[in-house]
């Protein structure tokens, strides 16, 4: 049976408009209607109300902008959600498009999957929000609710993907990080479950344990690779990694466990870290966790500028510092595993 969900596509790039059109009918078997302008395109939404609308944002006049702006006046349509398609991600356009009632964003170019999820993800919220007007069921929505979370997870796998082949770009510069980030997921996975951690949280740790240095993508060649220690000047670029990690991974849609642990992994417990300075429970525990992980394989494997301690030297360290730089109880834990 047809789905009797209707997507309105708009775009100036005739290919592209087939490759999207042909993607969202064989996924869905959606109706999909096209638009190679913004004029007609206003006119077919204006006609048939679709469900959603997808809109190139850089075309001849009406841009995507005018079709929104149009669109969202017209009390027929300002309902309909609405993504942008853009080449340029830039922050002005998305708030400007936000301003004008933009849904969501998608940056070309575009996964498949990226692309099917915030369509489904859309759809279901209008589903719910309608339904929410209509019948205002608390049970009904709730099991919208659950419904849009599967949808989530059903795409969650893309995640995975999307984090290894970000972690893939750092490690073909630094070959040193990958080792020490695959040694770290696995030393946070084993502290999480010895944490008692639920196994979505672990999944999360362990795409967090991956990209955490991610940031070192934006360090000059000249610093990050440097045999021998950093100038004072080039420690404060290299501090500025879990800054740029965040700033990397913000736009991603990933859980806010990844941004912590890239975020926060080099704060301390006794507040004198970087790049907020949180101390104590303050700090989240993934990046807390993360902490310790990292300086422990720090230690323990050689670095251009030094070779591995020897594991008591690097086990005192620890215990020295439990307390300062260190959770003691994550400290406590990670012993438990090491010794
Ligand atoms: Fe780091």
């Amino acid at each position: 049976m047809k789905n009797p969900t209707k997507i309105l596509v708009i775009d100036d790039d005739r290919n592209l408009l087939l490759v999207l059109a042909e993607t969202l009918r064989r996924e869905g078997w959606y109706q999909v209607m096209t638009a190679e302008n913004g004029k007609r395109g206003i006119q077919l939404a204006e006609k048939s109300l679709p469900h959603l609308i997808i809109c190139d944002l850089m075309m001849p006049p009406p841009n995507g902008l005018d079709v929104l702006k149009i669109l969202s006046q017209n009390p027929m349509t300002a309902s309909i959600p609405f993504i942008f398609l853009t080449a340029r991600a830039g922050e002005k356009d998305k708030l400007n498009g936000m301003d004008l009632g933009a849904d969501d964003y998608i940056t070309k170019p575009f996964s498949k999957d990226e692309l099917l999820t915030r369509v489904h993800v859309l759809l279901r919220r209008k589903e719910i929000t309608e339904r929410t007007e209509r019948h205002n069921s608390e049970e009904e929505i709730n099991i919208l609710r659950i419904e849009l979370h599967a949808i989530m997870e059903k795409y969650a796998a893309n995640h995975d993907d999307l984090a290894e082949a970000m972690a893939q770009a750092l490690f073909l510069r630094d070959g040193v990080t990958e080792k020490h980030a695959r040694r770290a997921i696995e030393l946070c996975q084993q502290l999480a479950h010895a944490l008692g951690l639920d196994e979505t949280l672990i999944n999360d740790i362990r795409l967090g344990a991956l990209l955490h240095d991610i940031g070192k993508i934006g360090i000059p060649d000249a610093i990050l690779l440097k045999e021998g220690g950093l100038t004072n000047e080039e420690r404060k670029v290299m501090m500025s990694h879990p800054t740029l990690g965040k700033i990397i991974l913000q736009p991603l849609g990933l859980s806010p466990v990844v941004l912590d642990m890239a975020y926060y992994h080099h704060e301390r417990w006794d507040g004198g870290g970087y790049p907020e300075g949180l101390a104590g429970e303050n700090i989240p525990l993934t990046a807390r966790i993360l902490a310790v992980v990292d300086v422990w394989d720090t230690l323990t494997s050689n670095r251009p500028y030094r070779e591995a301690w020897d594991k008591e030297k690097a086990i005192a360290y620890l215990k020295e510092h439990s307390g300062g730089q260190f959770d003691p109880y994550i400290v406590e834990k990670i012993l438990g595993i090491i010794q």
